[in-house]
């Protein structure tokens, strides 16, 4: 799953949901996704763990992935209360899980170290972690942008280490550019994608490295989705907001689906 060939399409609910909305939701995923079956993409949504029984259930899921926003940082049964481990969201069915979101980041005070043991977490149960990278306001005003997220992503990828690293898929998505209307600039998601493709390069083989799903996430609409995974090295979006209704959802995957790279 999650080949790079393929236009990756991932849904990120955040804190969106209910059992309600979840099913007229699902019926109007699966058969949009019937309509457009021919079309060279692949689409995950990362929902809220609390769901992922009522969307594992279904026997139709077909080509979806399902998927989790978020991961406990240990990976044994315990004393960690609220937590849910990668064993737990594996028997629920869930393909990858969103990690070091810049939401986690900020809220939960996730450092570069607890999303690598997750990520690692979840590469032991066969789940792809969707490692979360990206600079804040701050950061881009000072040009310090590609230096910060540079270091991100070689301390994450030095402790996962570089065979399990080929199992896992990358977002950019600029803290700015999140929620905002902001789409980052062409010319920034080229540059900043450039940059990753080129460390991930650097620390495996060229091969395994261009293999990597590089993923733009950050005010990702049905409006601007073809221009960026257009964009060089961009091999899928990330998209937020406009992955919560399947109005605007819809439109974005048969956008995606028309467009045959
Ligand atoms: P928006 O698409 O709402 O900007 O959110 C992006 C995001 O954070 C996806 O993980």
């Amino acid at each position: 799953m999650f080949q790079k060939k393929k236009t990756i399409v991932i849904g990120n609910w955040k804190m969106h949901g209910s059992v309600q909305n979840n099913e007229v939701f699902l019926e109007e995923l699966l058969s949009t996704m019937e309509d457009i079956s021919s079309g060279d993409y692949e689409c995950g949504i990362a929902i809220p763990s609390i769901y992922l029984f009522q969307f594992s259930s279904r026997s139709d899921l077909g080509s979806f992935h399902l998927g989790a926003q978020n991961v406990a940082q240990w990976s044994d049964f315990g004393a960690y209360t609220g937590e849910i481990n990668a064993k737990m969201l594996l028997e629920f069915d869930c393909k990858f899980s969103i990690v070091g979101h810049s939401e986690r980041r900020k809220y939960f005070e996730e450092t570069n170290e607890i999303v690598a043991t997750k990520a690692n977490h979840l590469l032991d149960c066969g789940i792809v972690p969707l490692v979360c990278v990206g600079e804040d306001q701050q950061e881009r005003e000072n040009d310090a942008a590609v230096e910060f997220v540079t270091q991100q992503v070689e301390q994450i990828c030095s402790l996962i280490g570089p065979e399990k690293i080929k199992k896992c898929i990358f977002a950019y998505e600029p803290i700015w550019a999140i929620g905002s209307g902001k789409v980052a600039a062409e010319s920034d998601i080229k540059e900043m994608h450039e940059v990753l493709r080129n460390f991930l390069e650097s620390f495996i083989d060229e091969n395994a490295a261009h293999d990597i799903p590089l993923l733009y996430g950050g005010s990702v609409s049905d409006k601007n989705v073809i221009s960026i995974v257009q964009t060089e090295n961009v091999d899928g979006v990330l998209v937020g907001g406009a992955s919560v209704s399947m109005e605007t959802f819809g439109k974005l995957l048969q956008n995606v689906s028309g467009n045959h790279q």
